[in-house]
Parts: structure tokens; C-alpha cells; sequence
């Protein structure tokens, strides 16, 4: 019967270690510190920059299977889920690790709606924002002004509190992120409508106008219901690392969740959406596409919307995106940035370039058209998927409090710097070298 062991033998001393393969073969790292050459050697340690082969905890929220684009929220698939379920229900699903009944999803969705408002203050706190102030930029600094309405929620170890947080983050971030785009517009706040969806409410306190009751159009309020179920969890992305290495310092949950949004922000995770639009619209046509591609080919310009760090297949969430496109633009009529996407697509997944390196669409490739065409303004995109992944960072940092493995967070290095070095007065030193990592002798 095979051992589900790895035997080591450290060349340098010819001595042999036997180290367990735990399920999911994994092996802990911290079994390498045994590995020395003498007695005071700290002994081996594992390096892996940006964590691309170490798993960081055991998590039962979301599974993803890179090769084969499988991606379920507690063991659902997210294709049944978009067809058959809605935001709230899902994200029940990911918080509570089940779908609920009719009883307890009615609690929740009250539960929620309950937490829509958010304190007057922070309306006087947003408006010392500029009026071009990137929406993002808001939504990172108002949930993290959050957690001084709320100091109780300091108290991670005590689960009613958890609880509390969490419907709170769920029901504000949407009223945060709608009063961030009307500051942006110079138009008044709308108050929630708790009489509305979930989905519905946000849309209310985006587009409502002059008219005594907003009615979203129901084509749009479930095509971006959909999409907030796709962008509700994604195992350990960047933005769930922050959250939970953040939150492995027992700050509190809305310091932590502002960490995560920042993490979002960047164009190389949720701001891709932004990013996507943004090559789309310099691209300019389908007949200049040959010519963006070769420049990716040549290492100028990233194709964004494309690649995945787990994904080596199509992301899934990317068909159903695409397929709620063509949903919307029933309504709001076809955005021809579309005709960009869909001939990079053709060419891209039919050049080795993208091929050999597994480059497929991924969730951000359709959502910014599709954005788009609902009215949304660039920089709201990656507002739209901070929105629905508070439920998944929510669920992430609750997992790691629970968690007796973990602890705070704090990596180790392989220090390349200098030896000791002494002062030396200022009359006795040179002219500074140029270091490696100086780009010009400005101060
Ligand atoms: C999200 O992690 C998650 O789960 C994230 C997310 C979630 O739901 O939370 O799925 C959401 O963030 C989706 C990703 C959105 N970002 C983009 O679309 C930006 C463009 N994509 C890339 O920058 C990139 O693909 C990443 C950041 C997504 C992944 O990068 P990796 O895994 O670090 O891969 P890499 O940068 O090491 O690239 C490997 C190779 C390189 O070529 P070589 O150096 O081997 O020659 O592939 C190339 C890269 O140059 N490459 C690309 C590319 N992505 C990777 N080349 C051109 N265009 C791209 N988009």
C-alpha cells in the first residue's frame, strides 16, 4: 500500500526526512523548518512570490477547478445558481454554508433590507469628495469610516456580533455605492426602497429621477442580479487574501472589508472591467484588432478580460456574462464594443500565444459591454463587483475567526540586502551609489 508520505534526503548531509502528504495533497511547510544542516540552522523554508503554488487555509466556500472551468459556491454549480437562484438567496448560500428555507430566506432577506440606510454622517463625510472622485476611491474610505458608527463590531469572537457585521456590510454597500455614483452626477441621494429587490433597491438608488416610485425594468434588474450571483465568491482570490490577512490582526470586519475593496480596486482584478472597456474603446474596431494583438504578442499591452490565475480553461462565469449580454441588449440595444470583444475573442483563442499560456476570457471580458449598455459608467464597474463580493469576503473572514489554525498573518523573506553596515558622520561619506531599485538620483 503506497505511504502518502514524501521522503526528502538533504544532499548536503545525506540525511533522510519523511514528510506526511495530508488530503488535497498538500504538506506543510512548516515540516521543511526540520530540514538543517546543523543544529542552529533555521532550516528550509518554502518561497513562492505571490503564493502561486501555497495554500493559505482549508476553505469550504467556493471550489474551482482551474482545467476543467468548474467553479460552486458550498458544492452548487454557479450555472444552476445563475438560472435558478438569486443574489440573496446565494449569498445566504455562501454565509451560511446552505441554501435556505422559505422561513429562514424571508428572515434574511428582512434581515438585510433592515441595514439598507446608512448614518446621516456619512453623507457630510462623502461629500468632501471631489466630484470626479473615482467611485472606488469612495466606497474604499466610506466602509472603512463604517467602523467608527459601529465599535462593537471589534467584538470578531462573539458570533452575534459576526452575524450583525455581516448583514449590515450586505445591506449598506450597495446604499454606500449608490450615493458614491450620485455624488459623482451632483444629484441627491435616493433613500432605500425596501419595498423593492435587493437588486431592484440599488437600482432605485442609482437611476430614480423625479418619479415618486422607481420600477426597474425587470429584464435589467435580473440580468444584474445574475451577475452579482457570478461575482459573489472566488476562493482565495487577491481581495479575499487581503480580507483575511487583514482580518488576522482581529481588526474589524469593515476595516478589513475596506482592505479588500482596495484590493478589488486594482486593474489587475476587479478594475479589469474598467480596464477591458477602456482597450475596447482605444482598440476603436473590429479591423484594428490584428494589430492590438501583436502588441500583446510583443509583450506592449495586456489583452484584459483575459487570463486567470486558477483558470486554465474558459472561466464560467465569462459564457453565462456573455449569454446575459445579448439578455440586455434586447432591452437596451446592442453595444457595438461587442463586435471588438467577440473578434479578439476568435483571434485570441486561435493564436498559440494565448493557447500555449492558457489565456481564456475571464468574468471581466463581457461584464464591462454589458455594463455598459444598463447606463453604467466606467468607473462603476468595479463598484458593481465590490458589491456582491462583500457577501464572499464576509463569509472568508468568518471562516478564518473560526479558524484554531489560524493565526495573524506574517510571511517570511529571503533578505537580499546588506550586511552590517556602521554610521559614518555626513562629512565622511561618498557621493550615494545609484541602487538597483533607484530610477533616477531625485530624492
Ligand atoms: C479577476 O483570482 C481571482 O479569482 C480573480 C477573479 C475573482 O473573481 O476574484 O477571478 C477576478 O481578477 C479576474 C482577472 C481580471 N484581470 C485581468 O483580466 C487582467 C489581465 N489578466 C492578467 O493580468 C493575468 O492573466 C492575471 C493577473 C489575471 C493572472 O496573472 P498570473 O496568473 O500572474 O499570470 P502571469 O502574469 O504570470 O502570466 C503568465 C503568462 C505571462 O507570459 P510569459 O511571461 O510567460 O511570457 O501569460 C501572460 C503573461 O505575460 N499573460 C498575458 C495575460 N495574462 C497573462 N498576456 C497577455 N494578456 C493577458 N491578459
Amino acid at each position: 500500500m503506497a505511504k502518502e508520505t514524501l521522503s526528502i534526503t538533504d544532499n548536503r548531509t545525506g540525511k533522510q526526512y519523511e514528510i506526511p502528504i495530508e488530503e488535497g495533497g498538500v504538506i506543510r511547510a512548516a515540516a521543511l523548518r526540520d530540514i538543517k544542516t546543523s543544529a542552529d540552522d533555521f532550516g528550509l523554508m518554502s518561497y513562492d512570490p505571490a503564493f502561486t503554488n501555497t495554500a493559505s487555509c482549508r476553505s469550504r466556500i467556493t471550489f474551482i477547478d482551474g482545467d476543467k472551468g468548474i467553479l460552486r459556491y458550498r458544492g452548487y454549480p454557479i450555472e444552476e445558481l445563475a438560472e435558478k437562484s438569486n443574489y440573496l438567496e446565494v449569498a445566504y448560500l455562501i454565509v451560511k454554508g446552505e441554501l435556505p428555507d422559505r422561513k429562514h430566506y424571508a428572515a434574511w432577506e428582512s434581515n438585510i433590507k433592515t441595514h439598507t440606510m446608512i448614518h446621516e454622517n456619512v453623507k457630510k463625510f462623502m461629500e468632501g469628495f471631489r466630484y470626479d472622485a473615482h467611485p472606488m476611491g469612495m466606497l474604499v474610505s466610506t466602509i472603512g469610516a463604517l467602523s467608527t458608527f459601529y465599535p462593537e463590531a471589534a467584538q470578531i469572537h462573539d458570533l452575534e456580533s459576526r452575524r450583525l457585521q455581516t448583514r449590515r456590510l450586505i445591506g449598506k454597500v450597495p446604499t454606500l455605492a449608490a450615493f458614491a455614483y450620485r455624488h459623482t452626477r451632483g444629484l441627491p441621494y435616493v433613500y432605500p426602497d425596501n419595498s423593492l429587490s435587493y437588486t431592484g433597491n440599488f437600482l432605485s438608488m442609482l437611476f430614480r429621477m423625479t418619479e415618486r416610485e422607481y420600477k426597474p425594468n425587470p429584464t435589467l434588474e435580473r440580468a444584474l442580479d445574475v451577475l452579482f450571483i457570478l461575482h459573489a465568491d472566488h476562493e482565495q482570490n487577491c481581495s479575499a487574501n487581503a480580507m483575511r490577512s487583514v482580518g488576522s490582526s482581529q481588526v474589524d470586519p469593515y476595516s478589513a472589508v475596506a482592505a479588500a475593496t482596495a484590493a478589488l480596486y486594482g486593474p489587475l482584478h476587479g478594475g479589469a472591467n474598467e480596464a477591458v472597456i477602456r482597450m475596447l474603446v482605444e482598440i476603436g474596431s473590429p479591423k484594428n484588432v490584428p494589430e492590438f494583438i501583436k502588441g500583446v504578442k510583443e509583450g506592449k499591452r495586456r489583452l484584459m478580460g483575459f487570463g486567470h490565475r486558477v483558470y486554465k480553461n474558459y472561466d464560467p462565469r465569462a459564457k453565462i456574462v456573455k449569454k446575459i449580454a445579448y439578455e440586455v441588449f434586447e432591452v437596451t440595444g446592442r453595444n457595438p464594443l461587442i463586435d471588438i470583444s467577440l473578434e479578439l475573442e476568435k483571434i485570441a483563442l486561435e493564436d498559440d500565444y494565448f493557447v500555449s499560456r492558457k489565456l481564456y476570457p475571464n468574468v471581466d471580458f463581457y461584464t464591462g459591454v454589458t455594463y455598459q449598455a444598463m447606463g453604467f459608467p466606467m468607473q462603476m464597474f468595479p463598484v458593481l463587483f465590490a458589491i456582491p463580493r462583500t457577501s464572499g469576503w464576509m463569509a472568508q473572514w468568518a471562516e478564518m475567526v473560526r479558524d484554531p489554525e489560524q493565526k495573524i498573518a506574517r510571511p517570511r523573506q529571503v533578505y537580499i540586502g546588506e550586511q552590517t553596515r556602521h554610521w559614518t558622520p555626513i562629512e565622511h561619506r561618498p557621493e550615494p551609489t545609484m541602487r538597483e531599485d533607484a530610477v533616477s538620483d531625485q530624492i
